[in-house]
């Protein structure tokens, strides 16, 4: 059976109070709309045809990469005429879906079991639903006192009666091909709303073709996103199914309600995340790790038993098996972190490889770097990489020292076992196993005495006597 696809998506969404099309608002860190394309996708129907009007430009282009064609509707007078818009060629697939580009926590795997079942259907339409506690927003099903569709009844339209029925339409049906094209022909715009309604094509298929209906599993999967208190409910909705994920992963999440996913988290047994940690783009955990509490996590990977404490901020970061991170560290991109390396607190690292077992423990930042294995880098290095134009490289060779608060002056190598004094300022490659010093030298002057107590009485009475002067000049009386 051939089978299309059209997605509703050029609404206003007004509800929203936004300068953005609703469905570039995002869930879990995606468009409320890559959800549904990805729900979409799993069916591998003929065709995707995505309806867009409101903010057309930007949600063409938030999803060039997806493989849809998209359909302009130059105003936005209903669903109806929306359906309208992918056609008029309905007739040269079997089944034509209709996906709501507001309902993304419809997943695929619903959607297939659905789509299984139409091989045995013998309905002209077939209406998704669900049977909801409050129904308040939505379409209702109408049914004969025989126990068929009869049609649909728009919120809006409907009478006291009607609004008590608690069995809605999600905003997803499936419309046979050939069928589909002359119904949306008679739709008029005949109601509350003014809108020609998609779901009008329901009581002319009930006269006609035969309607089914199939009730969602769960009816959570229904959730329509019209204003900011629905996004929230969607958001707490995808945020548990992501939580489940990492947990069925073998991931312990001490306070599964406060860890945030916005993007993908690939779970390993036994890793253990503490509350308060959000993930973003894709994140790689492993055996054992162990993040700390307020810790940030944006396109990176973690090795086997990697510590990261509390309150770390890791940005494109490689982080290898037992390596230890923070707490209060930023790992910004390219910074990699082989076998057992240590970055401790307020240390800063971008474009960097940090070889197997260095050390950088406080305070530091290092950037466009090579750090060889063992190398230790004292509480205040610097690598200072940028003359204002252009970013240069250090390199520090295999179990070099750096003591505190040197800075490397890029381009610039310390080369294998040195030492460098702390202190200093190292613009000049630096010999492997030698002590390199660059400060001014120290002296005493045994000679020198404090300034007497009376000289320094006078100096201080003099100080305070211009300060009274001025105020009385500024007419300050206190
Ligand atoms: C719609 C259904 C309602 C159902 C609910 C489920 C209709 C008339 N009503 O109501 O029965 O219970 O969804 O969530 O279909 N859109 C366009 N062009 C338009 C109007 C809307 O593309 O001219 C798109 C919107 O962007 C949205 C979708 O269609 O993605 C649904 O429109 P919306 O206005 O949200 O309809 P609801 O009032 O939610
Ligand atoms: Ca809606």
């Amino acid at each position: 059976m051939d089978l299309e696809v059209v997605v509703l998506a050029a609404g206003a969404g007004t509800r929203m109070r936004s300068h953005w099309p609703k469905v570039l608002h995002t869930l879990g860190g995606r468009p409320i709309l890559a959800h549904v394309l990805e729900a979409a996708q799993a069916l591998e129907p003929s065709a995707i045809r995505v309806v867009i009007g409101h903010g057309a430009e930007s949600v063409r282009e938030a999803f060039a990469y997806a493989p849809v064609a998209f359909v302009e509707q130059p105003e936005q007078v209903g669903t109806g005429d929306a359906v309208r818009r992918a056609g008029p060629d309905f007739a040269r697939s079997d089944w034509v879906m209709v996906l709501n580009g507001d309902v993304p926590l419809l997943c695929g795997e619903t959607l297939q079991r659905w789509w299984g079942s139409l091989g045995e259907s013998r309905a002209g339409l077939v209406l998704l639903t669900a049977h909801l506690d409050d129904p308040s927003g939505y379409g209702r099903i109408l049914r004969e006192s025989a126990g068929g569709i009869a049609g649909i009844r728009e919120e809006k339209d409907a009478s006291a009666a009607e609004r008590g029925i608690g069995e809605v339409f999600t905003g997803i049906l499936a419309a046979r091909g050939p069928r589909l094209g002359p119904w949306l022909e008679r739709l008029s715009d005949d109601n509350a709303q003014g809108e020609y309604y998609l779901t009008d094509i329901v009581a002319m298929a009930a006269d006609e073709a035969g309607v089914a209906g199939f009730p969602l599993p769960d009816p959570a999967e229904a959730l329509g996103i019209n204003d900011r208190a629905q996004l929230a409910v969607a958001e707490a909705a995808f945020q548990r199914r992501a939580a489940q994920a990492l947990m069925a992963g073998g991931v312990t999440l001490r306070d599964p309600a406060r860890t945030a996913v916005y993007g993908t988290v690939h779970p390993a047994p036994d890793a253990v995340v503490d509350p308060g940690c959000q993930f973003e783009g894709e994140v790689e955990l492993a055996e054992d790790v162990h993040i700390g509490p307020g810790c940030y996590l944006r396109d990176t990977r973690l090795g086997s038993g990697a510590r990261i404490h509390g309150h770390s901020h890791l940005d494109g970061a490689d982080v290898g098996p037992g390596a230890e991170v923070g707490p209060f560290a930023r790992l910004r991109g390219e910074s990699v972190l082989e076998e057992g390396a240590r970055v401790g607190n307020f240390v800063e690292t971008k474009k960097a490889r940090l070889g197997k077992g260095v050390k950088a423990n406080h305070l530091t930042y290092v950037g466009d770097a090579e750090v060889g294995p063992g190398a230790n880098l004292g509480a205040g290095t610097i690598t200072c990489n940028y003359d204002g134009h252009r970013k240069h490289k250090t390199t520090i060779g295999a179990g070099a020292f750096i003591g505190s608060a040197v800075q490397l002056v890029a381009p610039v190598t310390v080369g294998e076992g040195a030492t460098i004094g702390a202190g200093s300022t190292i613009s000049r490659d630096a010999p492997a196993h030698a002590l390199t010093v660059c400060r001014s030298r120290q002296f005493t002057r045994s000679d020198w005495k404090r300034p007497e107590d009376r000289e320094h009485r006078a100096d201080h009475d003099q100080e305070s006597g211009d300060r009274e002067s001025e105020d009385r000049e500024s007419g300050d009386k206190d």
